[in-house]
């Protein structure tokens, strides 16, 4: 598929400009209005060609999946026949089995919710831990699942030489792993345990750390908690420097502060999420496979 016109979210308008220009599309935004009630209202432009692009990344979620359910049938109505989903940060990947008895599988649910509204979706570091891909839960929906570990890769040795490259959990291993060998770092992965939301324990791999340069590399940070954990510990082990390098900085409330009085020197991450620490721009890895779709 490849779009006619990109449509986009004030909220995401960087991303949007710098996507649009990669792709050399032209670029509309939709408006939207939060009446007192708290519902929204969408303005899309009035007639759309057939083959377009939405950008929707599902940073705070609930209200993003409405609007995206909004926007997406209205796309339609207005003339889009094909719709392409540009969904930078996908929310709801990590609930992916019921923990225990009765919890919903919130992965399955909402993604097979998306792919009953559009056509195809791209997304980056979607938290794929207990299925190989977006295909198992997203039916006949073209999906593609990019990785910005090779960008935070290559971001990071080009400010850190001889960094040891540490996933805070096991799952951060493929990212670690993807880009320490394409940039020829050493890479490990501590070992995760979480009891709450903010309860998280993190034991360190057995690679010395005593005056090593290490950067913490993750898809996503939220409270922030995995990452503190990781941090002082690394710190407490004899670290000379720890830096964090993240896909999805979300950083809820105080988190990125509390992250920084730990001790972490440079927080980076890539634009996938509007954020401050964003530094790591995801365009031409969005358009390149936007291109190939
Ligand atoms: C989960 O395994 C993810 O990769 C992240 O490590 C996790 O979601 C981070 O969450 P928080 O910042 O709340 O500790």
């Amino acid at each position: 598929m490849s779009p006619e016109l990109l449509l986009a979210f004030d909220d995401e308008w960087p991303l949007a400009e710098a996507l649009a220009a990669a792709l050399a599309l032209p670029l509309q935004r939709i408006e939207r209005h939060r009446f007192p009630d708290g519902e929204s209202k969408l303005k899309l432009p009035a007639a759309l060609p057939a083959r377009v692009a939405l950008l929707r990344g599902l940073q705070d979620p609930n209200s993003k999946l409405v609007e995206l359910l909004i926007a997406a049938p209205a796309a339609r109505a207005l003339g889009a026949q094909e719709l392409l989903l540009v969904s930078p940060y996908l929310a709801y990947m990590r609930q992916d089995m019921a923990f225990t008895p009765g919890e919903a599988v919130s992965q399955r649910h909402i993604a097979a919710l998306l792919a009953s509204q559009v056509d195809a979706l791209v997304t980056i570091d979607p938290h794929l831990h207990r299925i190989a891909s977006l295909d198992e839960v997203m039916p006949g929906c073209r999906s593609r699942a990019l990785t910005a570990a090779f960008a935070l890769g290559a971001w990071v040795a080009a400010r850190v030489p001889q960094a040891l490259l540490l996933g805070p959990d096991e799952e951060a291993l493929q990212w670690v792993a993807q880009a320490g060998q394409a940039q020829g770092l050493d890479h490990a992965v501590c070992r995760k345990q979480r009891f709450g939301d903010r309860d998280v324990r993190v034991a360190l791999p057995a690679v010395p750390l005593a005056g090593r340069a290490v950067v913490l590399m993750d898809d996503v940070a939220s409270t922030g908690r995995t990452l503190i954990e990781a941090a002082s510990a690394c710190l407490a082990a004899g670290a000379a420097t720890v830096d964090v390098a993240v896909t999805h900085a979300l950083f809820i409330g105080d988190a990125l502060a509390q992250l920084r009085a730990c001790g972490v020197r440079e927080v980076w991450s890539s634009d996938a999420v509007p954020h401050s620490t964003a530094v790591i721009p995801v365009a031409p890895l969005l358009a390149e496979a936007i291109r190939q779709l």
